[in-house]
């Protein structure tokens, strides 16, 4: 009810203005949110080595540069991840770049990774500690060739490491030229070990070992997943987010907007997430950290993702079309009281 007007006010303005005013709000008044917590009792899970306080997280993309953490906790999330963070700060994309598709409760996205750079990021997270797990999701600048990523991300590592309950590698995003290619054959392997050199370093120094995920597309074959799946997991990564945005347009073809180029995500992503979570589920056996992402609209969403292997999951555009209250239904489901 309260976030249906809220909604009704947001949905009148464009997309990502909408956007940039909820984060503003939450950022000056990060208590809003406790009207939204559910009261839902936590069920403490281990994954990969770090206890999540429920399996409900925040995927990335909604707050880039972690200026909402304080919020994020309130709404009772396990976990949040922000980012994409790139080394250098950049202004992504030309706008308009991110599209709503109400009647599909769906979005289309081609944002490019707009961000205020790493150092930018950090001086967030350090003011605000949080006891939701912190995930830091990292990238390249749209300007470093592709040859030279792995610097972007070592550097991005480097400086995240200390201040991250987990990192994700996201290789996956459409709207990054060619950063897709990273997830096959050589590109992968020569990025994954140039990381786990650098983990295994900052493990040293710093005496903790922080989980690495990597984060994966949902536009590929039963056999891409494996490669990709059986790759990360024999190179040292500790679990894989499954998925990204897809760059195709199922159920959409009477809608104008599904021509705009980018990433759609919400309702419609659903089916294709959840096969490419079979799919990695196959390949990598049972025991695995896997993290369900993907068209999760309701809490039954959550449960069939969890059916269906993953450990936990995130959620991004059903938190924009179905309100904070998505949150609880998650986790209701998730801990068998829907
Ligand atoms: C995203 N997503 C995303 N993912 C990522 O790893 N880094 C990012 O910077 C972004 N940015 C981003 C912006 C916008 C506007 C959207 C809608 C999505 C992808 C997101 O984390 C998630 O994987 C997909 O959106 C699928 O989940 P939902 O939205 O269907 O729940």
């Amino acid at each position: 009810m309260i976030y249906g007007l809220a909604r009704s006010a947001l949905f009148a303005l464009d997309p990502e203005h909408a956007h940039q005013v909820t984060l503003g709000m939450l950022r000056a008044a990060p208590a809003l949110a406790s009207a939204f917590c559910a009261a839902v009792p936590d069920h403490p899970v281990t994954l990969a080595g770090i206890t999540f306080r429920n399996r409900v997280g925040l995927a990335a993309g909604l707050d880039k540069n972690a200026h909402c953490l304080p919020a994020w906790d309130r709404f009772g999330f396990g976990f949040v991840e922000v980012g994409t963070v790139t080394p250098r700060p950049q202004p992504g994309n030309p706008r308009p770049r991110m599209f709503r598709l109400p009647a599909q409760q769906a979005l289309i996205n081609r944002l490019g990774f707009n961000n205020l750079g790493v150092d930018h990021l950090i001086a967030q997270v350090r003011r605000h500690p949080i006891k939701a797990t912190l995930g830091i999701n990292i990238g390249k600048n749209a300007d470093t060739a592709l040859e030279r990523a792995a610097e972007d991300y070592v550097t991005c590592l480097q400086k995240v490491y200390p201040h991250a309950g987990y990192v994700t590698v996201n290789i996956s995003s459409p709207n990054t030229l060619n950063l897709r290619d990273l997830q096959h054959g050589e590109a992968l392997a020569g990025l994954l070990r140039r990381l786990e050199r650098e983990r295994a370093r900052l493990d040293q120094d710093l005496g903790r070992r922080v989980p690495l995920f990597l984060k994966i597309a949902p536009d590929n074959t039963a056999e891409g997943f494996a490669e990709t799946a059986t790759t990360a997991r024999t190179l040292g990564v500790d679990g894989l987010i499954v998925s990204n945005t897809t760059v195709s347009r199922p159920g959409l073809e009477n809608s104008a907007v599904a021509a705009e180029a980018g990433g759609l995500s919400g309702a419609p992503l659903r089916p294709l997430a959840l096969s490419a979570l079979k799919a990695v589920r196959t390949a990598v056996g049972a025991d695995f950290p896997v993290i369900g992402v993907g068209g999760i609209v309701r809490g039954a969403d959550a449960r069939e993702r969890r059916e269906a292997g993953a450990d936990l999951v995130q959620i991004y555009t059903g938190f924009i079309f179905a309100g904070p209250g998505l949150v609880g239904d998650c986790r209701r489901a998730l801990s068998g009281r829907a």
